[in-house]
């Protein structure tokens, strides 16, 4: 019963091994598409970030798929060289991930000239508060919404679980490098 364009936009779905966090997992990014002004196609063009100048032509799709692969594979090098003494739930893991910027298509708003911008909403609910907002309502085990919450800078007083440790660190060094070029 999965969304076929959120099918489309996240294969790494597939490597959510429960079926009903996967779910919940992609409700959430189909509700997200339902109140954004931007669509699935969209997410493939612009690009991830307005902070680094425009140069920089890595869709938004791009980046966050690649968080998620980064993620996922220092999860997968924790459980095997710590094992039991620093174990990594990889459901929870890769749900974290792929919901981590879910609130973002909620911060913009399109322009006259049809630009996407920030908007009011997003100036004052910044993504990782309206994405704990979208994934609770779509049923997302606190767990994985606290690696929404604490996935930015929002989440640097927050005593963080390995999970999120994992994706606020992919995330980190999948976005810094970029302002240096
Ligand atoms: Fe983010």
């Amino acid at each position: 019963m999965m969304n076929q364009k959120v099918k489309n936009l996240w294969p790494e779905l597939e490597w959510i091994k429960d079926q009903l966090l996967r779910e919940k997992t992609a409700r959430t990014w189909e509700l997200a598409l339902e109140k954004s002004v931007l669509s699935a196609e969209d997410l493939e063009k612009i690009p991830f970030t307005l902070l680094c100048g425009p140069d920089i032509k890595v869709s938004f799709m791009a980046h966050k798929r690649c968080v998620v692969h980064i993620a996922k594979e220092c999860g997968e090098k924790m459980n095997l060289f710590f094992g039991s003494d620093l174990p990594v739930n990889m459901d929870v893991l890769i749900a974290g991930a792929i919901l981590a910027d879910v609130g973002k298509l909620l911060e913009y708003e399109l322009d006259k000239d049809r630009n996407a911008v920030q908007c009011r909403y997003g100036r004052l609910l910044r993504h990782p508060f309206s994405g704990v907002s979208l994934a609770e309502a779509c049923g997302v085990p606190p767990e994985v919404c606290h690696i929404i919450a604490a996935h930015a800078h929002e989440g640097d007083l927050v005593k963080r679980t390995t999970e999120a440790y994992i994706v606020h660190h992919a995330d980190f060094m999948a976005f810094e490098p970029f302002k240096n070029k």
